[in-house]
């Protein structure tokens, strides 16, 4: 598809992977909207890219999802690209029970339920573009899991499967549905979760999933599986057990 004269709302988009993703759609001559929680992170994107327009929103909550649906089809008529972007990473162990899991945020509507929810809002409005799009962010470990973030790896393999479905329904429209499969990146992912907060998960930078993903989509390469993560979709294809036991042996 044309990656020029789009406009384009990235969610999660003021840091990360949404942010590079940002960066690299204005660069390439598109308007970009971006949303998150955190007021200061958003504001901190927009004074480095003052051409992105940015809403405040709480994705885990319906009520501000149809609000950041309202707010784009009333001021952003033109909207032909989703990216369901913005995603939260937790450990959780279950042998202490549910104390782990309901002690944090809410990992399957973030990351499962607000995509699926998104897509179902602007499908109607998408189709109605000459050309438009709906991009999944899932992740490596959607193919072969890290067994101590089981509810985040569930999640990204509902989001894979939804994809490949959603893909299906919409063939024949104008809206083609991308995923980008990332592998390990440098950011803040998952860091609210760790012992020590300033600790990367290390990784590639943010900025080679947006290249990739912009010549992907120039391309309609519909599944964008970056670097690494070829290894884990590969190997969950021929040898799952042995890729299981490579992420999960410390
Ligand atoms: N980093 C990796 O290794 C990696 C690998 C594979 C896939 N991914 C996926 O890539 C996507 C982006 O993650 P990232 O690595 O770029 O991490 P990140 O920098 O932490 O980005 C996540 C973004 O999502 C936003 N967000 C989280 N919860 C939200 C909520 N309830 N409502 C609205 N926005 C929310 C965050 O902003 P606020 O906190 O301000 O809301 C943040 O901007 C995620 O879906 C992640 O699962 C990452």
């Amino acid at each position: 598809m044309k990656t020029n004269g789009n406009t384009v709302l990235i969610t999660g988009g003021a840091t990360g992977i949404g942010f590079a993703l940002a960066e690299a759609f204005i660069d390439a001559d598109n308007r970009v909207l971006i949303c998150g929680r955190r007021r200061a992170k958003l504001e901190e994107a927009q004074q480095k890219l003052p051409q992105i327009q940015v809403r405040q929103c709480d994705l885990s909550k319906q009520a501000d999802r149809e609000s950041l649906f309202n707010w784009v089809k009333d001021r952003y008529q033109d909207l032909n690209i989703l990216v369901n972007n913005a995603g939260i990473q937790r450990a959780i162990g279950f042998k202490k029970g549910a104390v782990d899991l309901l002690r944090g945020e809410d990992e399957v509507q973030v990351n499962f339920i607000a995509p699926i929810h998104l897509s179902a809002c602007f499908a109607p409005l998408l189709m109605a573009k000459k050309e438009a799009a709906i991009i999944n962010v899932s992740s490596g470990l959607a193919f072969v899991p890290i067994a101590a973030m089981p509810v985040y790896c569930a999640t990204k393999a509902g989001i894979h499967i939804f994809t490949v479905s959603l893909r299906h329904q919409l063939k024949g429209t104008p809206v083609k549905v991308f995923e980008i499969v990332p592998p390990a990146v440098d950011t803040e992912l998952g860091r609210g979760s760790s012992r020590d907060a300033e600790q990367t998960h290390g990784g590639i930078p943010a900025s080679e999933v947006a290249l990739e993903t912009m010549r992907a989509l120039k391309n309609d390469e519909y599944e964008i599986v970056v670097g690494r993560a070829k290894g884990l979709v590969e190997g969950s294809r021929k040898d799952f057990e042995g890729k299981f036991q490579e992420l999960n042996s410390w």
